[in-house]
């Protein structure tokens, strides 16, 4: 009985093998002379991820001396010497107290006055930082760091944040340690449909109830970011308004349009209101000042300096670029060449109302 039982199972298991094997064929053949199967050693390049329980973590070790070397290298000129931030980059550290270290919930998320979420005081997981560093940091240079430097690294933000001594030494076997008082473990919650949890499973209605409709579907999206001109000065200027941990720069929210309705007497006059537009839909304003440094120079300085490079500035919005005005680089833009070359027209001719 067993026996048979046995050898069916093996009979199955043969055939969907050979059933694999035969829909890869079957695919190689539909698609003849167009592309090739990926190899183990280019599957195990993509496959990085790391979970909470640490599979995929790969072996290796730092210490908290060793990473305070690779931060002040390649970290602290955005995020700031001790991980409170610079300029506008999110604060990693701070908002922590050593009571949370013990409980597992940091008190400060309850507390409404305290304006910043730092990173520790979010992350649950040491892992989610640990994976995040390695596949997506120093934001400039992603994925240029040596496991040993990940494991560095994130031994001194661990340090910093009170969670691990002086003398830690991360590595895969004493990260279990480091979770035991991560100061948010106990913060987080499954029970939400982001998460395939066995909370969620079977029974739970869908976050959503709507019945599908697919008539006159809008075709051309763009989803972007823009207050509307009647809110721009609702809370005052987000810019003026520091927050205590680190400088969470918001984007200057006076009145820039070309509507002198509401205008304040001293407000910088804004560009054409076709300008504006593009400015504002493609966020550039979050980096740019008209005439204020924010991240990037002000736009009335980047025009000074370029008067008449049209060609040239279309090609910098377009391609970004760093060490003109300082270490920060910007970032390629997405919009039309058409849209950068009409924005490139407006600096290069001085950047006027
Ligand atoms: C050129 C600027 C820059 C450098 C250098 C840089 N970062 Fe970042 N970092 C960023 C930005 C911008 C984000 C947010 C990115 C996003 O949300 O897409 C970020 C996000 C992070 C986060 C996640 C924050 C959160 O709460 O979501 C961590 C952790 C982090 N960086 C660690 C590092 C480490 C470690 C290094 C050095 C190895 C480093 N960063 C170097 C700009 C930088
Ligand atoms: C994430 C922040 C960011 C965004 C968004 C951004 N910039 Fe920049 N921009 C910068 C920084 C930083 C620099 C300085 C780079 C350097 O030093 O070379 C810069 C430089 C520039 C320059 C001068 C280039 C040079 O070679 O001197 C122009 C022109 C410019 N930006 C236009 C734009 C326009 C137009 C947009 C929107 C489509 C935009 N930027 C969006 C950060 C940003």
């Amino acid at each position: 009985m067993y026996k048979s039982l046995d050898s069916a199972m093996n009979t199955l298991k043969f055939s969907l093998l050979i059933l694999a094997c035969a829909s890869t064929a079957q695919a190689q053949q539909n698609f003849q002379g167009i592309g090739r199967a990926a190899t183990p050693a280019e599957v195990a390049k993509w496959d990085i991820d790391v979970r909470p329980d640490f599979k995929g973590l790969p072996k290796g070790e730092g210490s908290v001396a060793q990473g305070q070397d690779v931060w002040e290298a390649k970290c602290a000129s955005c995020h700031g010497i001790f991980g409170e931030s610079n300029e506008v980059f999110n604060p990693l550290v701070g908002g922590v107290a050593a009571e949370d270290v013990k409980t597992g919930r940091v008190a400060k998320l309850n507390d409404k006055s305290f304006p910043a979420r730092t990173t520790f005081m979010k992350a649950a997981s040491v892992s989610t930082v640990w994976d995040y560093i390695n596949r997506a940091m120093p934001w400039n240079a992603p994925k240029t760091l040596s496991t040993h430097e990940v494991y560095a690294v994130t031994a001194y933000l661990l340090n910093l944040s009170g969670i691990v001594e002086d003398c830690f030494l991360l590595n895969e076997k004493t990260i279990v340690q480091a979770q035991e008082r991560m100061p948010n473990r106990n913060g987080m919650t499954t029970r939400h449909h982001m998460w395939a949890g066995p909370e969620m499973s079977g029974t739970n209605k869908p976050d959503t109830s709507n019945t599908a409709c697919m008539k006159n579907c809008i075709t051309d999206v763009k989803i972007t970011s823009i207050l509307p001109d009647f809110a721009r000065d609702a809370h005052g200027n987000l810019a003026d308004q520091n927050r205590l941990v680190g400088q969470q720069k918001g984007i200057n929210t006076l009145r820039v349009s070309t509507s002198t309705a509401a205008k304040p007497a001293s407000a910088p006059k804004g560009p054409p209101a076709a300008v504006l537009s593009l400015l504002q839909s493609n966020n550039c304003l979050s980096c740019h000042g008209l005439d204020k440094k924010v991240v990037g120079p002000a736009f009335t300085d980047v025009a000074s300096k370029y008067p008449s490079k049209v060609d040239y500035l279309s090609n910098k919005i377009l391609s970004g670029g760093s060490g003109v005005w300082g270490s920060i680089p910007m970032p390629a833009q997405t919009l039309k060449p058409a849209d950068a070359k009409a924005i490139a027209e407006w600096l290069a001719g001085g950047a006027k109302p």
